[in-house]
Formats: C-alpha cells, sequence, structure tokens
C-alpha cells in the first residue's frame, strides 16, 4: 500500500509511519505548503493520505487520488478543510488529533488573552520605540478578569479547558453558548447557557473555541459586535471564518469593542498590509494554538497511527464519526 504525507511533520510522526512497515511513503518534504498541482498528482492511486490543515481535500483532490483511497488522517482538530459529505459518499474514513491539543490551545487563548486586555504587545513596542518616558497613571490601562463575566463560544473540549485556566483569575460568572446546552460540560464553572446575543451584551470577554460548520460560519458579524460592550475584548482561537473580519475590523475601529486577539484569521497567512495589522488594539498570532514541541510531536505520532489503523482497516485511536 502506498501513502502520501502533504508535508515536513515531526519527526517522531513520520518514523512511526515508517517503522510499521505497512505502507511506503511518499512525501511533500518541505515546511512550505505543497502546490495544487503536485498534490494532485501526489495522491494519485494512493490508499492514504496524511494532511495538515492548510490543504483544501476537496472532490477534485478525492476524484485525483482515485477509488484506492480509503483513509484521510489530518494533522488536525479542526476538520473544516475536508469535504466531508464527498469523503463519506466514497466510504473513506477520517481520522484527527482531538484531545492531545486541548492544554496547548487553552493555554495559547489563555496567553493571547492576556496579552489582548492588558495590551503586552503594544507595551513592549513602546518600550522599544522611546515611548516609555516616566510613570504615568493613566497610560498603557487595559481590563482585567478579576469580577469579570467571560462568554465562552462552544464549551468543548478546549473551550472547558480555557475556562478552567480562567476560573483561577477571578472570573465571577462564565456564559457559553453552542448548537445545544451542555449541562455536563458547564457543571464545573456553573456556566450558564444562552442565545448568542445575549452572550454578547453580557461578556467581558469572549473567546470563541467552536468548530467552524455552517451552523458557525460567521456568527461573530455586526450585529454580535454592536451588541458588544465597548470595554469587552474578543478572542479567537478557533476558525477565521466564524468571523465576519470586516464587520471586527469597524467594530475596533469605531470603539465598539475595546481589543481583539485572533489566533486565526481569513485568509492565513494574513497579508502583511491587512488593515486589521495596522490597528494597534488588535492582536494578531500566525495559528499557533497547539505549536508546543510535545503536542506537535504527540499530534504526528496519532496522525501517524490513525492512518496506520485506517490502511489496515482495524479501528482507529481518534476517528471521525462522519
Ligand atoms: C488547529 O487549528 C487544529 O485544528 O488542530
Ligand atoms: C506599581 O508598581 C505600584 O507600586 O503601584
Amino acid at each position: 500500500m502506498q501513502a502520501f504525507v502533504t508535508r515536513r511533520i515531526p519527526r517522531e510522526g513520520l518514523a512511526a509511519l515508517s517503522q510499521a512497515g505497512v505502507c511506503s511513503i511518499q512525501q511533500w518534504d518541505s515546511d512550505e505548503p505543497i502546490p495544487r498541482s503536485e498534490l494532485l498528482a501526489g495522491v494519485a492511486g494512493k490508499h492514504g493520505l496524511l494532511c495538515v490543515l492548510s490543504d483544501q481535500i476537496d472532490k477534485e483532490v478525492l476524484d485525483a487520488a482515485g477509488s484506492n483511497l480509503k483513509t484521510i488522517s489530518t494533522l488536525s482538530v479542526g476538520v473544516d478543510h475536508l469535504a466531508l459529505e464527498e469523503i463519506k459518499k466514497r466510504g473513506i474514513r477520517v481520522g484527527y488529533t482531538p484531545d492531545i491539543l486541548t492544554d496547548a490551545t487553552a493555554e495559547l487563548s489563555v496567553a493571547l488573552l492576556l496579552a489582548t486586555c492588558r495590551r503586552l504587545p503594544e507595551s513592549v513596542e513602546e518600550v522599544k520605540n522611546g515611548g516609555w518616558t516616566t510613570w504615568k497613571p493613566l497610560w498603557m490601562c487595559g481590563y482585567g478578569l478579576s469580577g469579570s463575566t467571560v462568554g465562552i463560544i462552544g464549551l468543548g473540549r478546549i473551550g472547558q479547558a480555557v475556562a478552567r485556566r480562567l476560573k483561577p483569575f477571578g472570573v465571577k460568572k462564565f456564559l457559553y453558548t453552542g448548537s445545544r446546552p451542555k449541562p455536563e460540560n458547564a457543571v464545573e464553572f456553573q456556566a450558564e447557557f444562552v442565545p448568542l446575543a445575549k452572550l454578547a451584551e453580557e461578556s467581558d470577554f469572549v473567546v470563541v473555541t467552536c468548530s467552524l460548520t455552517p451552523d458557525t460560519k460567521g456568527v461573530c458579524n455586526k450585529d454580535f459586535f454592536s451588541r458588544m460592550k465597548k470595554t469587552s475584548v474578543f478572542i479567537n482561537t478557533s476558525r477565521g471564518a466564524v468571523v465576519n473580519q470586516e464587520d471586527l475590523y469597524q467594530a475596533l475601529v469605531s470603539g465598539q469593542i475595546a481589543a481583539a486577539g485572533l489566533d486565526v484569521t481569513t485568509p492565513e497567512p494574513l497579508p502583511t498590509d491587512h488593515p486589521l495589522l495596522s490597528l494597534k488594539n488588535c492582536v494578531i498570532l500566525p495559528h499557533i494554538g497547539s505549536a508546543t514541541y510535545a503536542t506537535r510531536s504527540a499530534m504526528s505520532v496519532l496522525a501517524a497511527n490513525n492512518l496506520l489503523a485506517g490502511l489496515k482497516e482495524e479501528s482507529m485511536p481518534s476517528e471521525l464519526q462522519l
């Protein structure tokens, strides 16, 4: 059997794949994304595909792969880059990497929240550019978590892990929203399930940790931001497309909200001349939620094991239910 790997991945994952002796491996061995033409050529006739979240695995790729392809393993918890309906129709199984990246992603979410609400990148810049002239009572003030209300959009694995980390900062109340109430997830934080509009109106901090689906696409839009408090801070570590970015830009420029911290954008990478990058009250990171050495290594091994299990027609360590 043959597998195609679309990117350079941590060596632990590649070792797990090659040492299993289950398949021969062809790899795009680069840190840079595979050109579309190379992807289409590379998947042809392969039985397994190990991809990353910036690869669009759509009908064209599936057609190019042909009927041998029975297993797709993505090095991500998000699966919005996969054409799931087409994949299901073809009887292809999908492996992904939930759980093992929860802690790293929650940690990054908290780091981004604190960096944004306490204005860390802006402050660092002021130290470097001479803006720090003396200690000033009214300078570089931001918003703190103590006594605050935090609204979480998507109280799943990562949302809960964020809430668990924020609680010791003195958060007074947690709100959450999503497709349905999840009392089993909410009980630890006494989090209240509310409609999206109410979450916008009552939260001091909004944290987006839901997955991107047709239901969540663009839900943080003009109406949403117009309901938020002028003193509130918006954080997104899920997928850029959950947010209408033009509406967010307007909300930040007009002072409708205080600040935003984004680990995900549309598109990725964000062009360096993008208007959002000119705003001091917007902190943007290059999609590094799961980027610890240990987590990326574990993700690569899990993705390898998912692929191998699929090829051997065994149950996967982490299979997506289609
Ligand atoms: C990261 O965004 C992931 O989906 O793993
Ligand atoms: C701050 O450094 C203070 O002493 O209040």
